[in-house]
């Protein structure tokens, strides 16, 4: 095996050096109650250092308090500063690096979270959150692109390695790529290039701030999975355009939406039953009989967003690639660094044995044993774990008004419609 095939290389991000060439992508954690780090934080992502993973993900934190996806997200503030700082350094002195995912929700986000009207490239209704979203302005716009660049400086001071711009999903930056939520008739509306006006901006914005002083790379949606949504040609397009503007060390490739058919991003069984065990009644019903047409039923298979991303490698020049999406073993990093991909990423399989990459690396036939059961997807209610793991079961999950998969709201639509997501536009 060439150097570049071993994942237990050391790889250069940037201004940055991974002790090898795995990384733990952002799971949502649910442990930031107040919106600040905590010690049960900390320990979730000394886990996965502790674990033999190169670079931990710092999940969701947002570049404004209207971005705010769910309750209890780190808002990127001179209050969370301190607990940043203390996150950073026990990470650090225990050899590992660590990244913070920084996002504004857009469509995804819910007044009953933020207090005021969410906005969207262009009016619409969420369809799982039957919320109304506003048309964002251009001055709106301005604050959000510094919203990032504040953020990103922020947590370069606070000794973060890496921070990664949250553009998948059909959270805000997505949702402008997406012909599906973007119907503007200004400059940052029409053909794919002018939809790739905001996360040029905000690339380019968060650079020009931290220059090399850390590795800033950008999560991106390959494709959303819904009819009328960001297809993989365009993703390409505006991947090309990304790179070329050179402001990035590296593009996580991700692929579906937070807003509907959100197993598309998962794939495996629909967690149907936990969906409901979190619903307030009496929308519980509605998800027992709609939920899986909601979610949607996409099979998981291993490395299930290789096909998709691959055709990214021939025409990325300045910008390295993060391989995502059902990496479990040894074999399936090999084969995504032979196929030129920098790095590898991963969520549940680590959620389930954040000792894994040690396990790995001790016997290189390591099997995981993560079912893709998904049942981890409705944790995020309470503090995020696999069910199958006892020894990361908190105790009950509590109810919850909103998150991240804008679960409640869902069932809602559910009782209300009974019918598959559709986007409802108003402008
Ligand atoms: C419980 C849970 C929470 C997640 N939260 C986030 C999140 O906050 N931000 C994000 O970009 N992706 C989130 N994801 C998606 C993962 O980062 C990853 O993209 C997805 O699980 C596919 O990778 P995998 O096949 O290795 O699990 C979450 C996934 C799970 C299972
Ligand atoms: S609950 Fe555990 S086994 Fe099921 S998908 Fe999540 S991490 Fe894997």
């Amino acid at each position: 095996m060439t150097a570049a095939g071993d994942p237990f290389a050391p790889g250069r991000l940037g201004p940055v050096r991974l002790p090898n060439r795995i990384i733990k992508s952002a799971t949502s954690e649910g442990r930031s109650p107040e919106g600040l780090v905590t010690d049960s934080l900390i320990d979730f992502h000394l886990d996965y250092i502790r674990g033999g993973v190169g670079m931990t993900t710092v999940a969701y934190c947002c570049v404004t308090a209207e971005g705010a996806s769910a309750p209890g997200q780190i808002l990127m503030s001179e209050r969370a500063a301190p607990g940043l700082e203390r996150l950073t350094a026990a990470v650090h002195a225990d050899g590992g690096l660590i990244s913070a995912q920084l996002g504004h929700a857009g469509p995804v986000a819910s007044k009953k979270i933020t207090g005021v009207t969410a906005t969207a490239p262009s009016r619409m209704v969420n369809p799982t959150s039957l919320e109304y979203c506003r048309a964002i302005s251009v001055s709106e716009i301005a604050r959000v692109i510094e919203g990032f660049r504040d953020a990103a400086v922020l947590a370069a001071d606070c000794g973060f390695d890496a921070v990664e711009l949250h553009f998948g999903h059909n959270y805000l930056p997505s949702s402008f790529l997406s012909p599906l939520f973007n119907r503007r008739t200004d400059s940052y509306g029409g053909g794919i290039d002018a939809r790739s006006r905001l996360v040029r901006e905000i690339a380019a914005e968060v650079r020009t701030a931290v220059g090399d002083s850390i590795a800033v790379t950008a999560k991106i949606s390959m494709d959303d999975g819904v009819p009328g949504g960001i297809t993989l040609a365009e993703s390409i397009r505006t991947a090309q355009l990304l790179d070329a503007d050179a402001n990035l060390d590296a593009l996580e490739l991700t692929q579906g939406s937070s807003v509907m058919h959100q197993m598309f991003l998962f794939r495996g069984d629909v967690p149907v039953r936990d969906f409901a065990a979190v619903m307030p009644q009496p929308f519980k019903a509605g998800v027992y009989a709609f939920g899986r047409k909601m979610l949607g039923e996409y099979p998981y298979y291993d490395l299930y967003m290789l096909e998709s991303a691959r055709q990214f490698v021939p025409v990325m020049n300045n910008t390295r690639l993060i391989l995502l999406g059902g990496i479990t073993e040894y074999e399936h990093m090999v084969t995504g660094l032979n196929e030129g991909f920098d790095f590898v990423a991963m969520g549940r399989a680590l959620l389930r044995e954040p000792d894994l990459v040690n396990s790995i690396r001790a016997d290189r036939t390591k099997q995981t044993l993560c079912t893709h059961c998904n049942r981890c997807m409705y944790t995020v209610y309470g503090r995020t774990h696999c069910v199958l793991d006892p020894e990361s079961a908190f105790g009950p999950i509590p109810s919850a008004e909103a998150t991240d998969l804008g679960v409640p709201t869902a069932a809602r639509r559910a009782a209300a419609v009974g019918s598959t997501a559709k986007v409802v536009n108003r402008a």
